[in-house]
């Protein structure tokens, strides 16, 4: 390995709702011990480190992104000394944890946004600016709404301060001020906090709308720039190795530019890369993926993607042409149910109607493409989803444990539950669950673990070049490609159909290994199955 490159490069990345893994107490609720009791099961994955979703204190309008208090635990969740229990559990497995930070807004319920809307509340002088407030409701009209299913303006109006407040996203989260200093130290604060509890690194939410300029899209703005710099900045001279993720869901020329010049933030998730993954799948055609990956620029030393098949949120559209969305919709979201906003709101399994094949195609390109991959829980077990709960939160039901009553997830009454098991005939929680496919090696479970495993024996697969190589196999039907790196190089192809393809593997080595059985190939004549894939690693 070489000295100089940084862990993230190398890590494979779980993301997890800490209130849906594992209940501790009984409540309904999972929780950090609950959590921390399950570190072994993630580690036995394969993973390097934990994105956790929003822990701290808030009324769960928008599932913890709607913060009232940034230094401290959500209740049901623990307190901060479970926090470092948690922390040091991992620290001793070699996991990392990753926190949330949500520097775009508040809760409406947070206390300097009650002080802010409040003339006459005691600490209004202190908090009045914090806030981006207006007389009008017409300032910033080239904004666009995030939120479109629920939202009719970015903004609302506030009965006791008797003006309006901007929110780019639900009108329970206020908007903070950035063009305050106060508030970009208060942001800095938060960062320093959750650093001093032991945090490997924090997950950036929302960067791109942080400050409002008039005449423009409030998005991407210099200032906003600006800001991450002095974030990096800080954390560059607080504790180096702290990672930064942020999720600017933009085009590729726009997100480079959370980059800077390797002074901004360490990673960023290529989101216009994921729904084009589902696209060249369901078209049989790698097309939208070159198109992508041609537009894609190359990155500062130092820093990396992070790619991702499905997440917390809805498989988001925003990233792709009118057009590409309807076909999106409708071969992906026939059910009007399954949409929202921009997007569909289904889980990993179900969008590849339940065929194990696919699924582990699609793992065999987020491990191979480009960047650090993070998985969603419950997807390595193929989860359900459930369209009849609200918002996106039918893809954040309890992880599936094992076949007892609540899975295993909770001891707690079923009615007690924070929300209701998957418990339909094909993704139910007796049949989908850890613990029938930890006994099974052809478990979607036992084969997702290997393909990180090997994917972990090969850093070039996380620090490499990427370069289209047919390998003559010329169809648009396979995805092929090569990594380089340091003179080593590993070719992967990906049948994108369900028939096989043939083609011809050419003497560039004397021999091939198939790292993910070990069986030699040598060149010649080919077939790759339905939806089958290869991880050859050349004998030169
Ligand atoms: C992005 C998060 O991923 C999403 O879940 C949340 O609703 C918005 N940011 C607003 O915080």
């Amino acid at each position: 390995m070489t000295e100089k490159t940084p862990w993230y490069k190398d890590a494979i990345f779980i993301e997890l709702n800490t209130r849906a893994f594992k209940d501790s107490n009984g409540d309904g609720w999972g929780d950090l011990p609950g959590l921390t009791s399950k570190l072994d099961y993630l580690k036995a994955l394969g993973v390097d480190a934990i994105w956790l979703l929003p822990i701290m204190p808030s009324p769960l309008r928008d599932d913890g992104y709607d913060v009232s208090d940034f230094c401290n635990i959500f209740p049901a969740y623990g307190t901060m000394d479970d926090f470092k229990t948690l922390m040091n559990e991992a620290h001793q497995r070699e996991l990392k944890i990753i926190v949330e930070i949500i520097p775009n807004h508040t809760s409406d319920q947070h206390p300097w946004f009650q002080a802010s809307r409040d003339p006459n509340h005691p600490e209004h002088e202190k908090y009045r600016d914090f806030y981006v407030w207006s007389d009008t409701d017409k300032k910033y009209e080239d904004a666009r709404i995030i939120f479109l299913d629920t939202e009719k303006s970015n903004w609302a109006f506030d009965e006791k301060r008797g003006q309006y407040f901007w929110h780019r996203f639900f009108s329970s989260q206020p908007d903070l001020n950035y063009d305050n200093p106060v508030v970009q130290q208060a942001m800095l604060d938060t960062v320093k906090f959750w650093i001093d509890a032991g945090a490997d690194g924090l997950r950036i939410d929302a960067p791109p709308y942080l400050f409002e300029r008039e005449g423009t899209n409030c998005e991407n703005l210099p200032e906003t720039h600006q800001f991450l710099k002095r974030m990096r900045k800080f954390v560059d001279e607080y504790k180096p190795d702290t990672l930064l993720v942020s999720e600017a869901n933009q085009w590729p020329e726009d997100v480079v530019e959370y980059f800077g010049d390797g002074d901004e933030m360490h990673m960023n998730f290529h989101f216009p890369l994921m729904p084009r993954l589902f696209m060249a799948l369901a078209k049989g055609d790698r097309s939208p993926i070159e198109e992508i990956l041609a537009r894609t620029p190359a990155l500062p030393e130092g820093c990396q993607w992070g790619s991702f098949l499905r997440c917390h949120d809805e498989l988001t559209l925003e990233m792709v042409t009118e057009e590409e969305r309807q076909w999106m919709w409708e071969t992906y979201a026939p059910n009007k149910a399954m949409r929202i906003n921009l997007g569909i709101r289904r889980r990993l399994a179900p969008l590849m109607d339940n065929d194990s094949r696919k699924i582990l195609l699609m793992h065999s390109m987020l491990l191979t493409m480009i960047g650090s991959p993070f998985l969603y829980y419950g997807d390595e077990i193929g989860m359900g989803d459930n369209i009849a709960l609200l918002d996106r939160n039918g893809v954040r039901t309890p992880m599936q444990w094992d076949s007892s009553p609540n899975a295993g997830f909770s001891e707690a009454p079923a009615d007690k539950l924070y929300t209701p098991l998957i418990d339909d005939p094909v993704y139910g929680y007796t049949r989908v669950n850890v613990v029938a496919q930890e006994a099974d090696p052809a478990s979607l479970l036992n084969r997702i673990r290997h393909l990180i495993a090997v994917r972990k024996q090969h850093p070039l697969l996380g620090r490499g070049d990427f370069e289209w190589k047919s390998f003559s196999f010329e169809t648009k039907a396979v995805a092929s490609y090569q990594r380089t790196y340091e003179g080593k190089r590993i070719v992967v192809l990906n049948n994108l159909r369900d028939t096989p393809v043939s083609g011809w593997i050419p003497e560039t080595a004397d021999k091939f290994v198939d790292i993910l059985t070990g069986n030699v190939i040598h060149p010649g004549d080919y077939t790759l199955p339905s939806y089958g894939f290869i991880w050859l690693l050349p004998v030169e």
